[in-house]
Protein backbone atom coordinates (compact mmCIF):
# COMPACT_ATOMS: atom_id res chain seq x y z
CA UNK A 1 0.00 0.00 0.00
CA UNK A 2 1.46 3.27 -1.19
CA UNK A 3 1.59 5.08 2.04
CA UNK A 4 4.64 6.57 2.24
CA UNK A 5 4.12 9.65 -0.49
CA UNK A 6 0.92 10.45 1.68
CA UNK A 7 2.82 10.42 4.79
CA UNK A 8 5.53 12.42 3.26
CA UNK A 9 2.77 15.46 1.90
CA UNK A 10 0.76 15.39 5.54
CA UNK A 11 4.51 16.23 7.12
CA UNK A 12 5.29 19.03 4.96
CA UNK A 13 1.65 20.25 5.57
CA UNK A 14 1.77 19.86 9.71
CA UNK A 15 5.62 20.05 10.42
CA UNK A 16 7.31 23.21 8.92
CA UNK A 17 10.75 23.18 7.61
CA UNK A 18 13.51 22.06 10.16
CA UNK A 19 11.29 21.18 12.77
CA UNK A 20 12.48 17.54 13.93
CA UNK A 21 8.86 15.90 13.55
CA UNK A 22 9.36 16.13 9.97
CA UNK A 23 11.09 13.18 9.39
CA UNK A 24 9.01 10.80 12.00
CA UNK A 25 5.32 11.88 10.60
CA UNK A 26 6.86 11.29 6.78
CA UNK A 27 8.29 7.78 8.35
CA UNK A 28 5.43 6.69 10.67
CA UNK A 29 2.58 5.06 8.95
CA UNK A 30 -0.75 6.05 10.64
CA UNK A 31 -3.01 3.98 9.34
CA UNK A 32 -1.33 0.76 11.13
CA UNK A 33 -2.44 2.99 14.38
CA UNK A 34 -6.33 3.41 13.48
CA UNK A 35 -7.38 0.20 11.46
CA UNK A 36 -11.17 1.06 12.22
CA UNK A 37 -12.21 4.44 13.34
CA UNK A 38 -15.54 5.99 14.17
CA UNK A 39 -17.29 9.12 12.39
CA UNK A 40 -19.99 10.96 12.89
CA UNK A 41 -23.21 10.50 10.48
CA UNK A 42 -26.51 11.66 10.84
CA UNK A 43 -29.68 10.10 9.82
CA UNK A 44 -32.55 9.09 12.38
CA UNK A 45 -30.44 11.43 14.87
CA UNK A 46 -27.07 11.71 14.92
CA UNK A 47 -25.09 8.52 15.78
CA UNK A 48 -21.36 6.81 14.97
CA UNK A 49 -20.46 4.90 11.70
CA UNK A 50 -18.03 1.98 11.78
CA UNK A 51 -15.08 2.49 9.17
CA UNK A 52 -12.93 -0.43 8.29
CA UNK A 53 -9.96 0.34 6.91
CA UNK A 54 -9.41 -2.96 5.30
CA UNK A 55 -13.12 -2.95 3.53
CA UNK A 56 -12.04 0.49 2.06
CA UNK A 57 -8.12 1.01 1.32
CA UNK A 58 -8.65 4.15 -0.79
CA UNK A 59 -10.19 6.02 2.00
CA UNK A 60 -8.52 3.96 5.25
CA UNK A 61 -5.09 5.94 3.50
CA UNK A 62 -6.94 9.36 2.53
CA UNK A 63 -8.38 9.31 6.18
CA UNK A 64 -5.31 8.54 8.19
CA UNK A 65 -2.93 10.95 5.76
CA UNK A 66 -5.71 13.93 5.84
CA UNK A 67 -4.80 16.13 9.04
CA UNK A 68 -8.23 15.30 11.01
CA UNK A 69 -8.96 13.90 14.61
CA UNK A 70 -9.74 9.57 14.27
CA UNK A 71 -12.32 8.84 16.82
CA UNK A 72 -11.70 4.94 18.10
CA UNK A 73 -13.43 4.76 20.51
CA UNK A 74 -17.04 5.85 21.72
CA UNK A 75 -18.32 5.29 25.05
CA UNK A 76 -16.75 1.69 26.26
CA UNK A 77 -16.78 0.96 22.26
CA UNK A 78 -13.41 0.55 20.61
CA UNK A 79 -13.75 0.29 16.90
CA UNK A 80 -11.57 -2.78 16.89
CA UNK A 81 -14.48 -4.82 18.65
CA UNK A 82 -17.45 -3.28 16.47
CA UNK A 83 -19.54 -5.53 13.89
CA UNK A 84 -19.41 -4.73 10.09
CA UNK A 85 -22.16 -1.93 9.54
CA UNK A 86 -22.54 -1.04 14.04
CA UNK A 87 -23.67 2.02 14.50
CA UNK A 88 -23.51 3.49 18.10
CA UNK A 89 -25.34 6.51 19.66
CA UNK A 90 -23.08 6.81 22.19
CA UNK A 91 -22.65 10.80 22.98
CA UNK A 92 -18.98 10.90 23.03
CA UNK A 93 -15.84 9.89 22.33
CA UNK A 94 -13.42 8.21 24.81
CA UNK A 95 -9.99 7.56 22.52
CA UNK A 96 -8.99 9.07 19.50
CA UNK A 97 -5.88 9.86 17.31
CA UNK A 98 -5.32 13.37 17.75
CA UNK A 99 -5.31 15.10 14.72
CA UNK A 100 -1.69 15.54 13.38
CA UNK A 101 -0.79 19.11 13.26
CA UNK A 102 -2.19 19.15 17.05
CA UNK A 103 0.30 16.51 18.00
CA UNK A 104 2.84 17.69 16.28
CA UNK A 105 2.12 21.46 17.68
CA UNK A 106 2.28 20.20 21.23
CA UNK A 107 5.80 17.68 20.66
CA UNK A 108 7.02 21.17 19.24
CA UNK A 109 6.14 22.80 22.57
CA UNK A 110 7.32 20.43 24.65
CA UNK A 111 10.79 21.22 23.02
CA UNK A 112 12.31 17.95 22.81
CA UNK A 113 15.61 17.45 22.77
CA UNK A 114 17.88 14.15 21.81
CA UNK A 115 18.41 12.24 25.01
CA UNK A 116 15.42 13.22 26.91
CA UNK A 117 13.26 11.08 29.03
CA UNK A 118 9.52 11.63 27.80
CA UNK A 119 6.32 10.75 29.10
CA UNK A 120 3.29 10.90 26.76
CA UNK A 121 0.43 10.60 28.60
CA UNK A 122 -2.83 9.00 26.87
CA UNK A 123 -1.82 6.49 24.69
CA UNK A 124 -5.08 6.16 22.70
CA UNK A 125 -3.91 5.16 19.00
CA UNK A 126 -0.30 5.25 19.95
CA UNK A 127 0.35 7.70 17.20
CA UNK A 128 2.02 10.32 19.39
CA UNK A 129 4.25 7.32 20.95
CA UNK A 130 5.61 6.26 17.57
CA UNK A 131 6.81 10.13 16.88
CA UNK A 132 8.43 10.41 19.96
CA UNK A 133 9.92 6.75 19.48
CA UNK A 134 10.94 7.36 15.93
CA UNK A 135 12.52 10.60 16.97
CA UNK A 136 14.60 9.69 20.32
CA UNK A 137 14.55 5.81 20.20
CA UNK A 138 12.14 3.62 21.70
CA UNK A 139 13.90 3.60 25.35
CA UNK A 140 13.49 6.91 25.99
CA UNK A 141 10.18 6.88 25.36
CA UNK A 142 6.90 6.02 28.08
CA UNK A 143 3.52 5.98 26.68
CA UNK A 144 0.57 5.59 29.61
CA UNK A 145 -3.13 5.19 28.62
CA UNK A 146 -5.60 4.72 31.49
CA UNK A 147 -7.62 2.01 29.02
CA UNK A 148 -5.41 -1.72 29.21
CA UNK A 149 -6.86 -2.72 25.80
CA UNK A 150 -5.56 0.75 23.93
CA UNK A 151 -1.67 -0.25 25.85
CA UNK A 152 -1.95 -3.41 24.67
CA UNK A 153 -3.19 -3.04 21.24
CA UNK A 154 -0.69 0.49 20.68
CA UNK A 155 1.85 -1.81 21.92
CA UNK A 156 1.16 -4.46 19.48
CA UNK A 157 0.81 -1.85 16.78
CA UNK A 158 3.83 -0.16 17.59
CA UNK A 159 6.10 -3.25 17.78
CA UNK A 160 4.87 -4.11 14.49
CA UNK A 161 6.78 -0.96 13.02
CA UNK A 162 10.13 -1.27 14.94
CA UNK A 163 8.87 1.27 17.97
CA UNK A 164 9.56 -0.36 21.42
CA UNK A 165 8.25 2.43 23.93
CA UNK A 166 7.77 1.55 27.30
CA UNK A 167 3.87 0.90 27.85
CA UNK A 168 2.22 1.65 31.39
CA UNK A 169 -1.14 0.98 32.00
CA UNK A 170 -2.19 3.92 34.53
CA UNK A 171 -5.18 6.38 35.71
CA UNK A 172 -2.10 9.34 34.85
CA UNK A 173 -3.68 11.70 37.70
CA UNK A 174 -2.45 9.51 40.06
CA UNK A 175 0.92 8.38 40.94
CA UNK A 176 3.38 7.71 38.15
CA UNK A 177 6.59 5.85 38.16
CA UNK A 178 9.68 7.06 36.72
CA UNK A 179 11.49 10.29 35.93
CA UNK A 180 11.24 12.60 32.58
CA UNK A 181 12.37 15.67 31.06
CA UNK A 182 9.53 16.30 29.18
CA UNK A 183 5.77 15.37 29.99
CA UNK A 184 3.55 15.72 26.95
CA UNK A 185 -0.12 14.70 27.79
CA UNK A 186 -2.90 14.10 25.04
CA UNK A 187 -5.85 14.05 27.90
CA UNK A 188 -6.80 17.12 29.06
CA UNK A 189 -6.64 17.89 32.72
CA UNK A 190 -7.96 20.27 35.21
CA UNK A 191 -5.58 20.64 37.72
CA UNK A 192 -2.43 19.35 36.81
CA UNK A 193 -2.17 16.40 38.74
CA UNK A 194 0.64 16.88 41.36
CA UNK A 195 2.38 13.52 40.39
CA UNK A 196 3.43 15.22 36.60
CA UNK A 197 5.21 17.37 38.74
CA UNK A 198 6.89 14.77 40.93
CA UNK A 199 7.96 12.71 37.68
CA UNK A 200 9.61 16.09 35.76
CA UNK A 201 12.84 16.28 36.39
CA UNK A 202 14.46 19.72 37.60
CA UNK A 203 14.22 22.26 34.23
CA UNK A 204 11.77 20.10 32.93
CA UNK A 205 8.80 20.82 30.61
CA UNK A 206 5.57 19.95 30.75
CA UNK A 207 2.62 20.16 27.75
CA UNK A 208 -0.97 19.64 28.20
CA UNK A 209 -4.34 20.40 26.97
CA UNK A 210 -6.45 21.90 29.43
CA UNK A 211 -10.10 20.77 29.89
CA UNK A 212 -12.27 24.13 28.97
CA UNK A 213 -9.62 26.31 27.95
CA UNK A 214 -8.71 28.03 24.30
CA UNK A 215 -5.22 28.92 25.18
CA UNK A 216 -1.63 27.61 24.98
CA UNK A 217 0.66 28.55 27.64
CA UNK A 218 4.11 27.04 27.79
CA UNK A 219 6.18 27.71 30.94
CA UNK A 220 9.04 26.11 31.49
CA UNK A 221 13.16 25.90 30.45
CA UNK A 222 14.65 25.33 27.33
CA UNK A 223 16.33 21.97 25.95
CA UNK A 224 19.66 21.95 26.52
CA UNK A 225 20.57 22.79 22.88
CA UNK A 226 18.17 25.71 22.87
CA UNK A 227 16.57 24.57 19.92
CA UNK A 228 14.94 28.53 19.30
CA UNK A 229 12.54 29.35 17.25
CA UNK A 230 9.70 26.98 18.66
CA UNK A 231 6.24 28.62 19.55
CA UNK A 232 5.98 30.09 22.64
CA UNK A 233 2.41 30.18 23.31
CA UNK A 234 -1.06 30.20 21.13
CA UNK A 235 -4.75 29.66 20.80
CA UNK A 236 -5.44 26.90 18.69
CA UNK A 237 -9.28 26.19 19.74
CA UNK A 238 -11.93 26.33 17.36
CA UNK A 239 -9.43 27.22 14.34
CA UNK A 240 -11.46 26.90 10.90
CA UNK A 241 -14.12 24.94 12.82
CA UNK A 242 -12.14 21.83 12.68
CA UNK A 243 -11.68 21.62 16.45
CA UNK A 244 -14.77 21.18 18.60
CA UNK A 245 -13.19 21.06 21.45
CA UNK A 246 -10.49 23.73 22.86
CA UNK A 247 -7.37 23.46 25.08
CA UNK A 248 -4.21 25.04 26.30
CA UNK A 249 -0.96 23.77 26.53
CA UNK A 250 0.87 24.16 29.61
CA UNK A 251 4.53 23.98 29.84
CA UNK A 252 6.25 23.96 33.31
C1 LIG B 1 -7.03 11.94 22.48
S1 LIG B 1 -6.61 10.34 23.06
C2 LIG B 1 -4.84 10.37 23.01
C3 LIG B 1 -4.30 10.43 21.60
C4 LIG B 1 -2.95 9.81 21.43
N1 LIG B 1 -1.89 10.57 22.03
C5 LIG B 1 -2.68 9.51 19.97
O1 LIG B 1 -1.72 10.07 19.41
O2 LIG B 1 -3.41 8.71 19.39
C6 LIG B 1 -6.95 10.53 24.78
C7 LIG B 1 -6.67 9.27 25.63
O3 LIG B 1 -6.65 9.67 26.99
C8 LIG B 1 -6.89 8.50 27.74
N2 LIG B 1 -7.17 8.89 29.12
C9 LIG B 1 -8.30 9.48 29.59
N3 LIG B 1 -8.18 9.70 30.92
C10 LIG B 1 -6.95 9.23 31.28
C11 LIG B 1 -6.26 9.18 32.51
N4 LIG B 1 -6.80 9.64 33.65
N5 LIG B 1 -5.02 8.64 32.53
C12 LIG B 1 -4.46 8.15 31.38
N6 LIG B 1 -5.08 8.18 30.19
C13 LIG B 1 -6.31 8.72 30.13
C14 LIG B 1 -8.03 7.84 27.00
O4 LIG B 1 -8.12 6.47 27.31
C15 LIG B 1 -7.67 8.15 25.55
O5 LIG B 1 -7.08 7.03 24.96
Amino acid sequence: MDWSRRALEMAGAVAPRGSRWRGPVADVPRHLFVPRWWSRASGDGPYWELHDGLADPERWLATAYSDQTLVTQVGGSHADHARPGERSKEPRPTSSSTLPSLVVRMLRHADVYDGADVLDVATGSGYSAALLSRSLGGSRVTSVDVDPYLVEVAAERLDGVGLRPAMLTADATGPLPGAYDRIVSMVSVWPIPPSWLTVLRPGGRLVTTLTNTSLIVPLGGRSPEGTGGEPVGESWGRSGGRVGRTSLVVCV
